[in-house]
């Protein structure tokens, strides 16, 4: 029997929360779960369309919602949105589910890894690198809330699961 139910992946975006959520999900047997999709799913829409038609604040409160449900899971791994450490009731509801632990990457390295991409509406601006470092310091000290922190600027994926699943043993031991 371990002591939490589920683990928690928190972290910036770009950080490898969901690559690296559904490897750990495979080895330990349990089902990955990302909560942007159980906000896709509730709102019927895309979070693009979210912040485009009802705005950031509208899709920090279904941001809420999803993570007080994560209370119902047991032996899920969960991505979350890279903004939800910002309120503390996100916190009480993650505490409550499971282990927190925050992937962190330096701010190059997001940006690498983000570049190509076009669903992360807090990124389609015009000098992106500039916002990921103004988000990552406005950030820092609801990351620093985990209870593991694991850098992957310099890791595999396999290797960010591996380290993942000693720290989860070591935690339930
Ligand atoms: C956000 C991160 C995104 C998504 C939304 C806002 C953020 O999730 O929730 O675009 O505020 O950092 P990922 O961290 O999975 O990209």
């Amino acid at each position: 029997m371990s002591k939490h139910k589920n683990l928690i992946l928190v972290g910036f975006m770009g950080t490898g929360k969901t690559a690296v959520g559904k490897g750990v999900a495979r080895a330990l047997g349990f089902t990955f779960v990302d909560s942007d999709d159980i906000i896709e799913q509730k709102a019927g829409k895309t979070i693009s369309c979210i912040f485009a038609e009802d705005g950031e604040p509208h899709f920090r409160d279904l941001e809420t919602d999803a993570i007080r449900s994560l209370a119902l899971l047991d032996r899920h791994v969960v991505a979350t949105g890279g903004g939800c450490v910002q309120r503390d009731e996100n916190w009480e509801a993650m505490r409550r589910a499971g282990l927190v632990v925050c992937l962190a990457a330096r701010p190059e390295v997001i940006f690498e890894r983000t570049r190509q991409e076009t669903h992360r509406p807090l990124l389609q601006t015009r000098d992106p690198m500039a916002r990921i470092r103004e988000l990552l310091d406005r950030r820092a000290p609801f990351y620093t809330r985990a209870d593991h922190t694991i850098d992957t600027s310099d890791l595999t994926v396999d290797e960010v699961v591996a380290r993942l699943l000693d720290v989860w043993k070591k935690a339930n031991a």
